[in-house]
């Protein structure tokens, strides 16, 4: 159903878990109820959002909201029933497995295809009812470089600009200031066929910048890049949000990329957000708010010694790695100092100690496994069909 500007749209509502005291922010509509799960302690609980009307341009503070959105092609759900919303001058993350619905989200927001079904709000104007107001709003980054070869830096970015009917003077203007962004000026009158591929995303990620948007969407900026030219995007990403105030939404499939870039990440799979937290906080959906894991190198490790820890109340769980290592999981402030005393007084030569951080890739497979997806859409249509949720998974590093 879609709403005209009087009408009421979504709202975000902060909910306090009853166990944990963890803070997480939800969208739905006005008088909904939505049931939420602590990313912290995995507490559920069922939440009625409260009553209040404000208008389309009401962004609540949001440069982004999208409620219910689903996109169908044929029989198969693609984006399923999707709610979240962006905040002004965040770098908003979206991770998923491949063909989880990503790009979709994207171009639905973009508007380059109409929803089946649900709201999207860009800068407070609806996606479908209010598209040209939204293009003005937004840059967009697509998986696809979208450049012409045989034309220079400059003639592809003149390009799109006069897509956006800017006077000549202010978009060349523009034009050097972006090239200038990019260390780009002395390759503006090169044609794009000379370039590396480095150089043609860096072309490439400026010409959604031509018209000054609010909203960049960056759909695997990334993708195909050298570590150098991954490292320059990633940062050009980082200043184009602290320099020009830009709220940006990021798809990649390099977890420490997004974990260095993101405020908050939504992870997303057969079409459905599974979580959407902070890095850290997502984070403690593996470790636990009060659980370490230790990797414990001992030169002259035995049986016993394995035994004595296995005892102490705080550990919930002992790997044997290989001859001389131990991965250990153990509750409460003091686990570190116990269990290396216990070693010890077992005569251990405890040669190093490492505190195990959960990585994003260890929430990512342990949400969404670790199958491949081709393999799984395979599965997936000869049985139940599609939209499944995400199948419980524990990533190979953790310590049972
Ligand atoms: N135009 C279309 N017609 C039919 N199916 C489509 C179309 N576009 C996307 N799909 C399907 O929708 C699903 C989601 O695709 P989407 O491109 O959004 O995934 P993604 O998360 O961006 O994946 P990737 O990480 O591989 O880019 C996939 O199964 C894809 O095959
Ligand atoms: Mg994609």
């Amino acid at each position: 159903m879609e709403t005209d500007s009087t009408e009421i749209i979504q709202l975000t509502h902060h909910f306090k878990c009853p166990r944990c005291g963890n803070i997480a922010e939800y969208s739905g509509r006005p008088n909904e109820r939505v049931i939420v799960t602590c990313a912290s302690c995995g507490t559920k609980g069922t939440i009625t959002l409260p009553e209040t009307k404000f208008s389309l341009q009401s962004t609540n503070g949001n440069a982004i909201e999208i409620s219910h959105l689903k996109k169908m092609f044929g029989d198969f759900t693609a984006v399923d029933d999707v709610s979240f919303f962006v905040k002004k001058g965040e770098i908003f993350g979206l991770l998923g497995p491949n063909g989880a619905g990503k790009s979709t989200i994207i171009r639905m927001l973009c508007t380059l295809t109409t929803p089946t079904a649900g709201i999207a709000t860009i800068a407070g104007f609806n996606v479908v009812k209010q598209s040209g107001k939204v293009r003005q709003h937004i840059g967009l980054v697509s998986e696809k470089m979208i450049m012409y070869d045989e034309l220079t830096a400059r003639e592809n970015l003149k390009l799109f600009g006069n897509l956006y009917n800017l006077p000549k003077d202010a978009l060349n203007k523009r034009i050097d200031e972006l090239l200038q962004l990019v260390r780009m000026e002395k390759w503006a009158d090169e044609r794009i066929k000379t370039f590396s591929t480095g150089m043609k995303q860096r072309i490439n990620v400026i010409r959604a910048l031509v018209n000054q948007p609010e909203i960049l969407f960056l759909d695997e900026p990334t993708l195909g890049l050298d570590p150098q030219s991954t490292a320059e995007i990633r940062e050009l990403t980082r200043r184009i949000n602290i320099e020009h105030g830009t709220t940006i939404i990021l798809t990649t499939h390099i977890m420490g990329e997004a974990d260095l870039l993101c405020k908050r990440i939504g992870i997303i799979d057969h079409g459905k957000i599974v979580a959407l937290d902070t890095p850290a906080n997502l984070k403690k959906i593996i470790s636990g708010t009060d659980v370490s894991a230790f990797e414990i190198e001992i030169s002259n490790l035995g049986p016993h010694m394995m035994s004595s820890i296995q005892k102490l109340s705080a550990v919930k769980s002992i790997n044997q790695e290989d001859a001389t290592h131990l991965l250990v999981r153990a509750n409460g402030g003091d686990a570190f100092d116990t269990i290396v005393d216990s070693l010890r007084k077992n005569g251990a030569k405890v040669r190093m100690v490492k505190n195990l951080e959960p990585s994003l890739e260890d929430v990512f497979l342990h949400l969404t496994g670790h199958e491949a997806r081709d393999k799984v859409s395979e599965n997936n249509s000869s049985s139940t069909g599609f939209g499944h949720g995400p199948r419980r998974r524990r990533a190979s590093r953790r310590i049972r």
